[in-house]
């Protein structure tokens, strides 16, 4: 239900971030939905409680509210330019609750499409990330972020592009590549009952411990 009261947040509102995390409950699913604009729809109780925010507050306002500032921007460029053309990704996000506390979520962007393909919404299915995931994307993220604040969105989608093309992966792969990898508790990441499947389906190449070459992650 939308409250029509209330001004809508946005991230003028986001409070300061504090250096403590929330740690998600591993069967937990935190789930949102937005219309095409990216204006959030509906947003499901465990959302609403590790946000911090009412469901009230959260409906009707965009998700930027909730960005953490340790998130390089090119990361959502990258979300929205895959559901926009209505495929699915998955992304590595840290968000920002609203008592300044951060959460980290490996996030699937679902679309959903009417008959002639319109967007009817779009919706974040969002589980916990195991502590190596963190530990591998964290350097990264703080690369993109350095790129971003020193030379702007386009150097560091520039970096990320000729990271891709040297490591001969898409970014959907990458994140897959991460997760599966480092993973053991793969049900809480997202990868189903049965990861071991996942890992039969990829390539070789894929299988290589990309992760374990580029950030240290053993
Ligand atoms: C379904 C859906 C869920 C989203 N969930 C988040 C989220 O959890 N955290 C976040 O920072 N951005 C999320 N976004 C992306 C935001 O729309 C936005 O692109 C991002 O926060 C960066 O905003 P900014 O560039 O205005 O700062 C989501 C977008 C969609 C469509």
């Amino acid at each position: 239900m939308e409250n029509t009261t209330n001004k809508r947040l946005t991230k003028k509102d986001r409070p300061k971030p504090i250096d403590e995390e929330i740690i998600i409950p591993d069967e937990e699913v935190l789930i949102s939905v937005t219309d095409p604009k990216g204006k959030i729809i509906e947003a499901n109780d465990i959302f609403v409680k590790i946000s911090g925010y009412s469901k009230d507050e959260l409906v009707g306002s965009q998700h930027n509210m909730i960005r953490h500032p340790d998130m390089p921007r090119v990361m959502f460029k990258i979300v929205w330019d895959h559901i926009k053309d209505r495929e699915n990704v998955m992304a590595v996000v840290k968000n920002l609750a609203k008592d300044g506390r951060y959460y980290w979520v490996v996030t699937d962007f679902i679309t959903k499409v009417d008959a002639d393909r319109n967007v009817i919404d779009y919706t974040a299915y969002r589980r916990p990330v195991h502590e190596k995931v963190k530990d591998a994307v964290i350097p990264l993220y703080k690369t993109l972020c350095a790129i971003e604040e020193f030379d702007g969105m386009d150097a560091s989608e520039k970096f990320l592009t000729n990271y891709f093309e040297k490591i001969g992966m898409t970014y959907d792969e990458m994140v897959e590549e991460i997760i599966v990898k480092n993973c053991h508790k793969a049900k809480a990441m997202g990868f189903g009952d049965h990861p071991e499947e996942e890992m039969k389906v990829m390539s070789k190449e894929k299988k290589q411990s990309l992760f374990n070459k580029l950030f240290g992650v053993k």
